[in-house]
């Protein structure tokens, strides 16, 4: 970061002395104010609960201008990756900084390709779950688990060790994350071919069965390759800071991650596109089209309780760049398996129309995010609903590994410890049980 000429004082309606701040500029967007020494020149914190206005840390990795509707990973924007290059391009894309050369892309796919296979012991942890757990629990646990698995690279100062657990990582939770879905149906586990891309690999591990051969769809492989692309990272956003402080207490890598994906599970955030689906789902059940205007007044409607899920965003306030890339791929997807006609993609639409056109959203800056047509593409693809949010996991795991060895190769990065305004009880003394 550069210091700017530009400073900012901070004045007191008291009369106290103003206190001068530096300003740091980036390559791009907002400047920041530096307060880190507040605290000791005035002995008072700032105050910014859901870090509306913070930012937690220096990073290189992705930009997004939410004004604009921009994403960038490393400079490149998310429309050109989602277009010319595959999701192992662009892992080691934000893992190292720059796109791979052919020799460079092949190395990582081979070395991404030979750590699907999990640890045989892994499949007996999995068992002692319940088979109707939700997958995100299942997945916290493995995730979590990893780090007894494979703790020969958990040294984290060690940038041998930091390399091989992301290559682990990346590899191995399309293994996991496949394990937890033919638990939960009774089939037996598939073991990678290391023949096939990530993706495909990973649909073979999903569907196929040992009874019969099964052949990757090319449209299906590129769709659910894109959702990997558009999902893999998205700067200081609340899993990715979960990874960060966590691993800021200098926990292994596994552990850190494993923070990620409980964070992730959460419906304002990766159990968004869960909780889009189930939404397209009984506005079908209660009438469908017919009934969406109805369904419109209940969101606008504060008392209600009731969201558009897959609308609005925190940081985005234009159309999510990505949105637009995954409506295309829903048309793809959907006319390739001959769905053309399926009533959720057709109520989306509708819905999608009626909010960019309705003063409410209109005036809120409210678009679709993601997650609202992602959840149709996952559905048509096969995918149960309730194991969206760990594909999310899946695919926002190479971005976590990447922000997580950024903060851990920073030599001034510093455990993370918020403070608090304290509005409790002041100091009292403890009567005795009786006298209570
Ligand atoms: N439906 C209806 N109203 C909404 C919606 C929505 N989806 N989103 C925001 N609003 C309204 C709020 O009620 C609020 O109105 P008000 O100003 O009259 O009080 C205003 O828009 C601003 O909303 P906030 O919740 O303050 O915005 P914030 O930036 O904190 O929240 C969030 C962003 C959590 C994503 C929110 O838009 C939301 O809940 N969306 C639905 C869930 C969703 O799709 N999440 C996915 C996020 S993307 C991702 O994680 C990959």
């Amino acid at each position: 970061m550069k210091l700017s000429e530009k400073k900012a004082t901070l004045s007191f309606s008291d009369g106290s002395n103003p206190v001068e701040f530096p300003v740091y500029q980036g390559t791009v967007g907002p400047d920041v104010i530096d307060i880190r020494k507040l605290y000791g020149q005035t002995g008072m914190f700032t105050y910014d609960p859901g870090f509306l206005s913070t930012a937690s840390c220096e990073s290189a990795i992705t930009y997004i201008d939410g004004d604009k509707g921009q994403l960038l990973y490393r400079g490149y924007p998310i429309e050109q990756l989602a277009v010319n290059c595959d999701f192992m391009e662009t892992s080691y894309l934000l893992l190292n900084g720059e796109l791979p050369n052919e020799k460079q892309k092949a190395d990582f796919n081979h070395q991404v390709t030979y750590h699907t296979m999990v640890n045989e012991q892994m499949q007996f942890f999995l068992r002692g779950f319940r088979r109707d757990a939700h997958p995100m629990a299942i997945m916290t646990g493995l995730v979590g688990a990893m780090a007894a698995f494979y703790h020969d690279s958990t040294d984290i100062t060690n940038p041998e060790h930091r390399h091989i657990s992301a290559i682990r990582l990346l590899a191995k939770m399309p293994t996991l994350v496949a394990m937890t879905y033919k638990y939960s149906q009774g089939q037996p586990f598939i073991y990678p071919q290391n023949d096939l891309s990530y993706t495909g690999n990973f649909l073979r591990m999903m569907f196929a069965t040992p009874c019969e051969d099964y052949k990757v769809n090319d449209v299906v492989e590129r769709a659910l390759d894109r959702i990997f692309i558009l999902h893999a990272d998205h700067e200081q956003n609340a899993s990715t800071s979960t990874v960060r402080l966590c691993g800021s207490s200098g926990t292994n890598p596994f552990a850190a991650i494993a923070a990620g994906v409980a964070c992730l599970w959460g419906p304002a955030h990766g159990g968004a596109n869960e909780a889009c689906l189930n939404m397209l789902e009984q506005i079908q059940a209660n009438g469908g089209i017919a009934k969406v205007g109805e369904f419109m007044e209940q969101v606008k409607d504060k008392e209600s309780g009731v969201r558009l899920m897959g609308f609005g965003h925190r940081v985005y306030k234009n159309y999510d760049p990505r949105a637009k890339l995954m409506q295309e791929t829903c048309k793809e997807v959907l006319t390739a398996l001959g769905l053309e006609n399926d009533p959720l993609f057709k109520l989306a639409m509708e819905l999608e129309r009626i909010a960019l056109e309705d003063p409410y959203f209109v005036e809120r800056k409210l678009y679709p995010n993601v997650d609202f047509y992602s959840g149709i593409v996952q559905r048509a693809i096969g995918i149960p609903t309730s194991l969206f949010t760990a594909i999310f996991a899946l695919a926002r795991t190479v971005g976590w590994v990447a922000q997580w060895n950024e903060m851990i190769s920073d030599p001034a990065y510093k455990i993370g410890r918020p403070r608090q305004l304290f509005t409790g009880e002041i100091a009292r003394d403890v009567v005795e049980i009786s006298k209570r």
